[in-house]
């Protein structure tokens, strides 16, 4: 079986969201967590470097890759519970996301509907708990299956184990790479509450004249935002928001607003303030700018675009100075969002 699943120097371009031309020295489609046991078992495993690959939509290649590519397809989705005070409901980690939240959506169990049309899968949704229009995944999180891959062992990790943060998680620190998803379970609580307090959402329903929405009506208003902010990855080669807002100091933040007022800012728990990097980008100047191939969108200075024929050191470059102008004008430092490889 084994033989069969391997395939050797597979490149990589239609399987990662931004374009990028790169390859991999071996290759695996893995639709079953047998298929994987079976790789894990051959003796060749412990000398390769593996990456585990969902989407592609959160990755950025920057170079072949002279490891193993775990291309997961693993299907399914039912729910598992229909509780008092939630219905529980299960994917596995190859599925599509906007669909599974159609899905969802369709049978009547609410709850996604804020996170429609994110790309990627199932399984890389907790890896970076994905999270827009004041929603963020761990919020309907309740539990994910995973095979390690050093040792072929099967575990369940809860939402505490996950130690889920800010497009965080411990499967981008420390367990980064050792552990591959198979399925992800969600809790979505009963009653539902609509989500309409992020300023973009609220204003999109009040345009609609929407002023009891339901799921269905909050998932189109998002899809709606996001096809006018973000580009559409099956045109323009992108990874959505490129960084992370940075959080900083309550005193670093005080000092940026006395020369800023207008900066956009988000009030964290610990006191600390969220900046909105789309805006510091922008005031650099960098919005619809162009370097090489890759651009900044025009509708979103978060966002890099590839322009036609964008290599991984052409995204690189652009990202790096984009960095040190932020860094010049404002003494913020920005952390790239996606995943390198
Ligand atoms: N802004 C600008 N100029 C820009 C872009 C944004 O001034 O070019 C300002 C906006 O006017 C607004 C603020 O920045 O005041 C925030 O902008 P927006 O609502 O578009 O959200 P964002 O902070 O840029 C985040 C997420 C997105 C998510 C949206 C909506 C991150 C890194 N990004 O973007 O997530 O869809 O909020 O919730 O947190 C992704 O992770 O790939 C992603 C697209």
């Amino acid at each position: 079986m084994t033989a069969r699943l391997l395939k050797r120097d597979v490149p990589l371009h239609h399987l990662n969201t931004f374009g990028l031309p790169a390859r991999a020295a071996w290759f695996a489609a893995i639709t079953t967590p047998a298929q994987l046991a079976a790789l894990i078992a051959m003796p060749e495993w412990r000398y390769l470097e593996r990456f585990v690959l969902g989407g592609g939509s959160n990755l950025i290649l920057t170079g072949d890759f002279d490891g193993l590519v775990l291309h997961v397809r693993i299907s399914g989705r039912q729910l598992i519970a229909d509780e008092e005070n939630a219905w529980i409901v299960r994917a596995g980690a190859g599925e599509n996301w906007h669909d599974f939240v159609c899905w969802t959506l369709e049978q009547g169990w609410p709850g996604l509907e804020n996170l429609a049309l994110i790309p990627g899968t199932v399984g890389a949704a907790p890896v970076q708990n994905i999270g827009a229009y004041g929603l963020e995944m761990a919020e309907r999180f309740q539990a994910l299956e995973a095979v390690d891959l050093t040792t072929g062992e099967r575990i369940t990790f809860d939402r505490r184990a996950c130690r889920f943060g800010y497009r965080d998680s411990v499967f981008k620190q420390e367990a980064g790479g050792r552990y591959l998803i198979t399925a992800v379970t969600f809790r979505l609580p009963k009653p539902w509450q609509p989500l309409t307090r992020y300023a973009d959402v609220a204003s999109e329903l009040e345009t609609k004249r929407i002023a009891h929405p339901t799921a269905r009506d909050i998932a189109d208003a998002v899809i709606a935002i996001r096809s006018r902010k973000l580009p559409d990855p099956t045109r323009i080669g992108n990874v959505g928001s490129f960084f992370k807002n940075p959080i900083v100091d309550g005193a670093v933040f005080l000092r940026l607003a006395a020369g800023f007022p207008e900066l956009p800012h988000y009030q964290q728990a610990d006191g600390r303030v969220k900046l909105a990097a789309g805006w510091l980008i922008e005031r650099c100047g960098w919005k619809g700018k162009q370097l090489g191939p890759v651009g900044v969108y025009e509708q979103q200075a978060l966002v890099l675009v590839n322009g036609g024929g964008a290599r991984g050191e052409d995204v690189l470059r652009l990202a790096n100075a984009i960095q040190q102008s932020v860094q010049a004008m404002f003494g913020v430092t920005l952390e790239p969002e996606p995943v390198m490889l």
